[in-house]
């Protein structure tokens, strides 16, 4: 059988990557593919916990805790989720992966990026990175409005969601730098269309899997 393709969705919160993935799954699904939707952190019973102790907000982790315990959570979620999913053959489109570990933990927290940190990021990869990334890119000013009005719409946000402007910022630059770096698997879509006009783009990018 042959290994299926893993596709990953980065952007800042409020980007619309979390609709524009499930559309995105219901196309391929349409298409006869056999798809696995997940996303990270949390989808594993151990990740689950590990999701509650970094956003609920009831702990402040240190930087340095905050990164490993990212980085657990996709060990776990690579070895008994994702990797098994590809053996079968299935695509896997995941909500966030070792992308946003470079823009929130190095670039958000500051952490020094020197290639022992870059190694560990890859080994919690257990060999296994993305065929495509889909980068939505929104402004932080763009990202800031949408998640006013979700919030006033009774959506909670999460402990990284509340950090300040100049966190997201930093955030925002670190993808940016990634798709620069790495324009052949990491392809920009303009978040700040409709959504019809943004999953349009995302199909005509899929062709090319
Ligand atoms: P989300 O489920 O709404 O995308 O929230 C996940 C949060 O976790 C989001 O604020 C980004 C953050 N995050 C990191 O800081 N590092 C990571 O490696 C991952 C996967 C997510």
């Amino acid at each position: 059988m042959n290994r299926g393709k893993l596709i990953t969705f980065e952007g800042g919160d409020g980007s619309g990557k979390t609709t524009q993935l499930s559309l995105t799954v219901d196309a391929l699904k349409a298409q006869g593919k056999d798809v696995l939707q997940t996303f990270e952190p949390g989808d594993s019973p151990l990740g689950k916990e590990l999701r509650h102790l970094l956003l609920s907000g009831e702990y402040i982790p240190a930087a340095q805790t905050e990164l490993l315990l990212f980085l657990a959570d996709r060990a776990q979620h690579v070895q008994t989720v994702i990797r098994p999913a590809l053996d079968a053959g299935k695509w896997v489109v995941c909500d966030r992966y070792t992308d946003s570990t470079l823009a929130y933990q190095l670039a958000g927290r500051k952490l020094e990026d020197n290639q022992q940190l870059r190694d560990m990021l890859k080994w919690a990869e257990c060999g296994v990175s993305p065929d495509m990334t889909i980068w939505l890119d929104l402004s932080v000013q763009d990202a800031a409005l949408r998640m006013a009005s979700r919030q006033t719409g009774g959506e909670v946000a999460n402990r990284l969601d509340n950090e300040k402007t100049a966190f997201h910022q930093s955030v925002y630059q670190a993808f940016d730098n990634i798709q620069r770096e790495n324009t052949e698997r990491v392809k920009r879509i303009n978040a700040k269309q409709g959504i019809q006009a943004v999953q349009i783009d995302i199909q005509a990018l899929l062709q090319n899997l």
